[in-house]
């Protein structure tokens, strides 16, 4: 089957993103019975698509004209992943935002589909109250304002078991697989899970939540010791070994999970207003953000960093609420990418029960200077003299405000009368001596 098919006169074609799930399957026939589109698919494979050719032929039998699978994983990384590890972001601090930098990949993804095959509409398979329906038709529509969006799932009101007796009244198979008792989507940087159980915040995680992580106390107690090298701000090298960013992508994945490394439990704000509790595996994210953090220390001024991590968090926010394809971001990103080209350098870790932590780190460009930090006398090269005239320009604001208006402020008041206080005295010594000044 050739890739540009002719649109057939009165059908206009719809590219659907599409995942083999009931929901996706679902919408192939639906998209094409109920709506009259012609359904081309569109799968990205970002790193957890097992059999690309089988998920072709699901697709073609549920009814689409062309299946397209599209060997994602690289372009994920160095694109989209790896910009947001170098920016630091981390959404609420806690989430790296696997599925919200996979979803406007898979976006472009469909609109260049659409292009290349005269569609008018793309479509994708998520509900009306989460985070990524927002992403799929925002980044649609910054790239393509013309395209419609159709989106089965928002539109009709069945329920799983409704659409599971639709697949079955039409023919369409539907997975023969236990059905999970959770919502995942995954890719190479981490695995989301929510509802079922999840739903209750104050209950504990099941064990069946998690797929890439053992649990802590079922890690080998020795844990691992893992060096990971960077090269402006991308990781290169585990333990000296070169590696393409998807090898060392799951490497990192296997080793983190085998340690307990990398899960999340977080009850999160979502951009249409719900707080959700969202469980996540993340060993690799969790362990390059580390690390890079670590060579950043090394070789960023201190001006940088602090003004890196009101970036970190503008990035954070912006990536989890659709709007990758804006100026922000593209702004964003060009700061982040100049901050990078000292951030190479060696960092060493210990994976041990869960655990994350930091064992020493190196670079060639660490603005760390032994003769300044130590104190060991004989190798001191800062100069002890300049500390008394740097503080005295230095605290000058506060002492002028301290002599005109001290005795305004709150700490005017003496403090040790409403603490308790033991006093031990010398024999001869008389305490009521002194100025209270400490004179
Ligand atoms: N809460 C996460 C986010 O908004 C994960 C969403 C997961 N999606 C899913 N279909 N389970 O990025």
């Amino acid at each position: 089957m050739g890739r540009f098919l002719t649109v057939s006169e009165d059908r206009p074609r719809c590219v659907l993103a599409f995942s083999g799930g009931l929901d996706t399957t679902v919408a192939v026939h639906w998209l094409t019975h109920q709506r009259g589109f012609e359904v081309v698919t569109l799968s990205a494979d970002l790193g957890e698509t097992a059999d690309p050719e089988e998920l072709q032929q699901r697709s073609l039998r549920a009814g689409a004209v062309a299946a397209h699978v599209v060997d994602a994983k690289q372009i994920f990384l160095t694109d989209f992943v790896f910009p947001s590890l170098q920016a630091g972001a981390l959404y609420q601090g806690v989430y790296p935002l696997a599925t919200a930098l996979g979803r406007p990949l898979i976006a472009r993804l469909l609109v260049e589909v659409a292009r290349e095959t005269g569609a008018s509409a793309v479509a994708h398979g998520c509900t009306a109250k989460g985070n990524d329906q927002v992403r799929f038709d925002v980044a649609v529509g910054a790239l393509a304002p013309a395209l419609q969006v159709v989106a089965p799932v928002r539109e009709w009101s069945m329920g799983r078991s409704e659409e599971i007796a639709y697949a079955e009244e039409h023919g369409l198979e539907v997975k023969a697989t236990k059905e999970s008792p959770y919502s995942v989507d995954a890719n190479l940087w981490g695995r989301s899970v929510e509802t079922g159980i999840l739903e209750d915040p104050w209950r504990e995680p099941p064990a069946d939540a998690f797929d890439w992580t053992v649990a802590a106390a079922q890690a080998p107690s020795q844990g691992a010791i893992v060096e990971i090298h960077f090269e402006q701000g991308v990781p290169t090298r585990i333990d000296g070994q070169e590696l393409e960013p998807v090898d060392l992508v799951v490497e990192l994945n296997r080793l983190g999970g085998e340690h307990g490394v990398g899960r999340v439990d977080h009850v999160e704000d979502r951009l249409v207003g719900i707080k959700s509790r969202e469980v996540y595996e993340a060993p690799a994210a969790l362990i390059l953000d580390t690390a890079h953090r670590a060579v950043e220390s090394l070789t960023l001024s201190r001006d940088v960093l602090r003004f890196k991590r009101q970036v970190a968090d503008e990035w954070a926010q912006l990536t989890y609420d659709g709007l990758w394809f804006s100026a922000l971001r593209q702004s964003l990103q060009a700061f982040v990418a100049s901050t990078q080209h000292f951030v190479t350098g060696d960092v060493r870790l210990q994976l041990r029960q869960g655990a994350i932590s930091l064992l020493g780190r190196s670079s060639p460009s660490s603005l760390y200077r032994r003769e300044l930090a130590t104190y060991e006398r004989a190798e001191d090269r800062f100069r002890h003299q300049a500390a008394e005239g740097f503080l005295n320009i230095f605290g000058l604001p506060l002492r002028t405000q301290a002599a005109i208006q001290g005795n305004l402020w709150e700490e005017a008041r003496p403090l040790l009368q409403t603490v308790p206080r033991g006093i031990a005295a010398a024999p001869s010594n008389d305490l009521s001596k002194g100025d209270g000044n400490g004179n």
